[in-house]
């Protein structure tokens, strides 16, 4: 790892870890490979008080690639285009931001032919109680697996509908920007070689190769074996908690809260990866 003067001490079971003694504010160039490397060991990063603007945050993310610009421009934040706004705040009778995103395990933007790479999530209000982030890796998944069923898998591809996941919420010229897309199941990560299961809920993915209904099947049975409880992270949000984390072998869910109770404002950006191989 590059030298670095922050610490970072892993959470007692994959996925994550908390990053302590850095200002997210003002990364350097070794902090942005460091901090590439810490996400390719342990999918997810965890900064508590951090104080950004929401031009803080488009500069934190840039060094780490290509920003992807939020597909439904309706919830970004008009100064800063490349913030998608996560909230149930409704002002002058216009909601701020997506209310529910997204509250079923899944990967950053499958749908893309290069999906996301990171992910860079800031709290800005936060309910005291529930809209909790899960998180699970798929490393193990793969890891877990005998010869022979590595071997088939190797040979399975997932076709992925950005349109079929959005059906009725897009706009005509929405729906002609994203063509479906074809991944493979066994990704490699490109930073440290290590290959994850990559896969998408049912809403959107058709394995192909096999009759429908057996795909949907098997993503059902991939997703049951990867979220069982003892996988899984559970992020309890305090204002101001930034978290970073890598798609690549990484999946995620909101989950619901009381909206007629509590207020919650959270920004994401996201940086473009490169197409799975
Ligand atoms: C997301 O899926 O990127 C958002 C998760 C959340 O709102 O907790």
């Amino acid at each position: 790892m590059a030298a670095v003067r922050w610490t970072i001490e892993p959470l007692p079971r994959p996925p994550g870890a908390e990053v302590r003694g850095l200002d997210a504010s003002c990364l350097g160039e070794n902090d942005v490979q460091a901090l590439k490397e810490a996400m390719a060991d342990h999918g997810l990063l965890i900064l508590r008080d951090q104080k950004l603007t929401p031009a803080d945050l488009i500069a934190l993310s840039q060094p780490f690639g290509a920003l992807e610009p939020p597909t439904r421009e309706q919830f970004t934040l008009p100064e800063e285009p490349d913030i998608f706004v996560i909230s149930n705040v409704v002002e002058n009778g216009r909601p701020i931001g997506s209310a529910n995103d997204d509250m079923a395990w899944h990967t950053d933007q499958i749908y893309f032919d290069r999906p996301t790479a990171y992910t860079f999530l800031y709290g800005i209000e936060t309910p005291t109680e529930g809209a909790n982030t899960l998180f699970c890796e798929t490393y193990e998944l793969y890891d877990e697996l005998d010869a022979e069923t590595r071997e088939g898998y190797a040979n399975i591809d997932i076709e992925y509908s950005h349109n079929k996941l959005f059906a009725g919420r897009l706009t005509p010229e929405q729906m002609l920007r994203h063509p479906d897309v074809v991944h493979p199941l066994v990704r490699t990560h490109p930073v440290n070689g290590r290959k994850s299961l990559y896969f998408g809920r049912r809403k959107l993915s058709r394995p192909l190769g096999m009759p429908e209904d057996e795909g949907l099947r098997f993503l059902d049975r991939l997703n049951e074996r990867a979220t069982r409880p003892e996988r899984v992270y559970k992020h309890q949000w305090r204002p101001r908690d930034l978290l970073m984390w890598d798609n690549r072998g990484l999946l995620h869910s909101a989950t619901p809260y009381d909206q007629a109770k509590h207020r919650r404002i959270v920004h994401r950006t996201s940086v473009i990866g490169e197409k799975p191989y």
